[in-house]
């Protein structure tokens, strides 16, 4: 499996892989979006037949008067490539290229509270850490921990 930067031609199977696997969807300008804004960012995993079986999606927040920060849009990996490492090692490219490219202080991201794969990847693989609770922030109605990642200046 390899994993390298998504480019524009990969936005398609970066949508299909992700409404296989999370109830949270994008409309295509948002993958463009992403992939045109911080075309560093976001990372995919290819199979040895050019498939795509994993992406993160990836951008910068760019509120002014704050410290630059990444953020993770949407992360996943299919079904049958799970608990090979690749949502780590798509996270860590993503993380990286956030820091080098954009100076990012710190990257976040959000996860149902029922999330428990996510959350151990996040918390305890990671070194994540949750710093606010959304309430009801999904469409469904289900609480968000909002997590962070210091990326640089942690001393
Ligand atoms: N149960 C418990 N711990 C898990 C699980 C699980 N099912 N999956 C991953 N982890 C933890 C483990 O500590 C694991 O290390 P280990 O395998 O050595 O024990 C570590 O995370 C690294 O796991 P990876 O193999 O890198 O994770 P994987 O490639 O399987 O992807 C993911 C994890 C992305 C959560 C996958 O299960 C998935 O796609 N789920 C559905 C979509 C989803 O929930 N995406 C995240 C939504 S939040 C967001 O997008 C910001």
């Amino acid at each position: 499996i390899d994993i390298r930067p998504a480019t524009v031609d990969d936005l398609l199977s970066m949508q299909n892989c992700n409404l296989m696997n999370l109830p949270e969807n994008y409309q295509m300008k948002y993958y463009i979006y992403h992939a045109l804004s911080w075309p560093q960012l976001s990372y995919v995993a290819e199979d040895h037949k050019g498939r795509i079986v994993g992406y993160v999606l990836a951008k910068m927040e760019e509120e002014s008067g704050e410290v630059p920060h990444g953020h993770i849009t949407s992360l996943s990996v299919m079904r049958n490539w799970r608990r090979l490492g690749l949502a780590e090692k798509l996270m860590s490219q993503a993380q990286k290229a956030m820091a080098e490219a954009f100076q990012a202080q710190y990257v976040s991201l959000h996860v149902r509270k029922s999330n428990r794969a996510a959350l151990q990847l996040y918390r305890d693989t990671l070194k994540f850490t949750c710093y606010d609770i959304e309430k009801s922030y999904y469409a469904d109605g289900e609480d968000a921990y909002a997590m962070r990642k210091q990326l640089i200046g942690e001393d």
